[in-house]
Parts: structure tokens; C-alpha cells; sequence
């Protein structure tokens, strides 16, 4: 029984853990509405938007929009410049495109389903990027990372938040996960890196970091 009962957790919990991962079908779209509408997931993106201190017209691109909280945050300070942004979730963009609706059509917004490790092009150099709770999942980050900084003007600003959702997550599960992701930055060239914490339960971490001028390519 007891080995039953796990397994059984083991596999809702591997089922859940895939849905965060790609979201799709029913569940999929259930999980980007629960994204959108949960109070601490609201505060994070709109938190981390602010940080990266955007200008009117800078250009900026978020990996992994999931439904799109952040990219309308980045709509509202960006109102002369671009946000891109890329899912590789059908279900992701779709609602991220309906939730953003008006900026695409004024042409300020620009949603794609790719992944990160097959970007598009995004034509001039990008001021900031974006991730938030996305890192974990990608193939290869250290690579991704250097790529997205390739992508950066000099002096170009990252910011990759993280707020761990596993079981009973504490302060000092958010404080490793930042660790691990200002390590990430580092190898992948980025410099300057800071870590800001917005005291949610569990606390969320963003690290924030500039791609060097004259730095390595
Ligand atoms: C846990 S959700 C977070 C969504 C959103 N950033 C938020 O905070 O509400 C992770 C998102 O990253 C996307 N994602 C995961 N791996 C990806 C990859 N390799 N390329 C592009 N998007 C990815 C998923 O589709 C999903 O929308």
C-alpha cells in the first residue's frame, strides 16, 4: 500500500512538474489561469519588471511569458520601444496574445512559440531580458545564458527570478536557488550580479546582472 501511495504521488507530482514545464491541453490552460490569478505570481513578475528599471523606448525579452503577466508590465513602461517574448508552450502564447492584445496590435509586443534553446531573430541589440521561474527547466543553461547575453547591448541588463514551488520550499530554498543561478550568470559571462528578495511564502529571488562592455563574446 505504501508503496502504491507513493508511487502515486511520485507520478501526480512528475505530471504537475511536466505541466510547469510545457503547459498543454486542459490542465495546461487551467495552469496558466492558476499563473495569472495567483496573488504571489502576480507580485513577482510586476516586482521583477520594476527592477530591471526599464526606459520608454528600451527594447526587452522575456523567456518563458508563460500568461503573459510580466510582458504587460514590460507594455505599460516600454511604451515607445519593443518586448518581445518567447514560449515554447502553444497554450502560453495563446493566452499571453489575449491578455496582451492591444499592444500586439499597436505593434509593441511580439509573442513567438520557440524555445530558448532555438530563438528567433530579434533584430537590434536588447536592452534587458527576463526569466522568471523558467531557468530550471532549460536544457544546457550555462549555454543559453551565453546566448541570450550575445543578444544584449553592452551593458545590457539580466534578471532570472526564482520562487521555489517544491513541498515545504523555505527562506533557505529560495537563498540556494539563487546561488545557483548567480553561478549560472558568472559562467556564462554576465558580471555585477546582485540578488533582490521580495519576502513572499516562500520568498521569491532575483538576480540581477549586466553584460559587460567589451566583455567576452
Ligand atoms: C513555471 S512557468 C512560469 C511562467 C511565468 N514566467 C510566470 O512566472 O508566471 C514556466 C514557463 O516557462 C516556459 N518554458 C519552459 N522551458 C522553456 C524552454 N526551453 N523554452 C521556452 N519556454 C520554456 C513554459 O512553457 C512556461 O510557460
Amino acid at each position: 500500500m505504501q508503496t502504491t501511495g507513493t508511487s502515486l504521488k511520485q507520478r501526480v507530482i512528475g505530471y504537475l512538474v511536466d505541466q510547469a514545464h510545457r503547459p498543454r491541453g486542459f490542465v495546461g490552460w487551467a495552469n496558466g489561469r492558476l499563473f495569472a490569478l495567483r496573488p504571489s505570481n502576480r507580485k513577482r513578475n510586476v516586482w521583477a519588471v520594476a527592477l530591471l528599471d526599464v526606459r520608454p523606448t528600451d527594447r526587452v525579452l522575456e523567456i518563458g511569458f508563460g500568461p503573459g503577466i510580466a510582458i504587460a508590465a514590460f507594455a505599460a513602461r516600454a511604451v515607445r520601444g519593443h518586448v518581445f517574448g518567447v514560449d515554447h508552450s502553444r497554450a502560453m502564447v495563446r493566452q499571453a496574445a489575449r491578455r496582451n492584445a492591444a499592444a500586439i496590435r499597436a505593434g509593441r509586443v511580439h509573442l513567438v512559440q520557440a524555445s530558448v534553446e532555438r530563438l528567433p531573430s530579434f533584430g537590434d541589440p536588447l536592452d534587458a531580458i527576463l526569466a522568471v521561474n523558467s531557468v530550471g527547466f532549460w536544457p544546457g543553461p550555462v549555454e543559453r545564458l551565453g546566448e541570450l547575453r550575445r543578444l544584449l547591448r553592452p551593458g545590457g541588463r539580466i534578471a532570472l527570478v526564482s520562487q521555489p514551488r517544491c513541498p515545504g520550499a523555505t527562506r533557505d530554498t529560495t537563498a540556494r536557488a539563487a546561488q545557483e543561478l548567480q553561478d549560472l550568470l558568472t559562467r556564462a559571462g554576465f558580471t555585477r550580479p546582485r540578488v533582490e528578495t521580495l519576502d513572499l511564502d516562500p520568498p521569491v529571488a532575483c538576480v540581477l546582472a549586466v553584460n559587460p562592455a567589451g566583455g567576452p563574446s
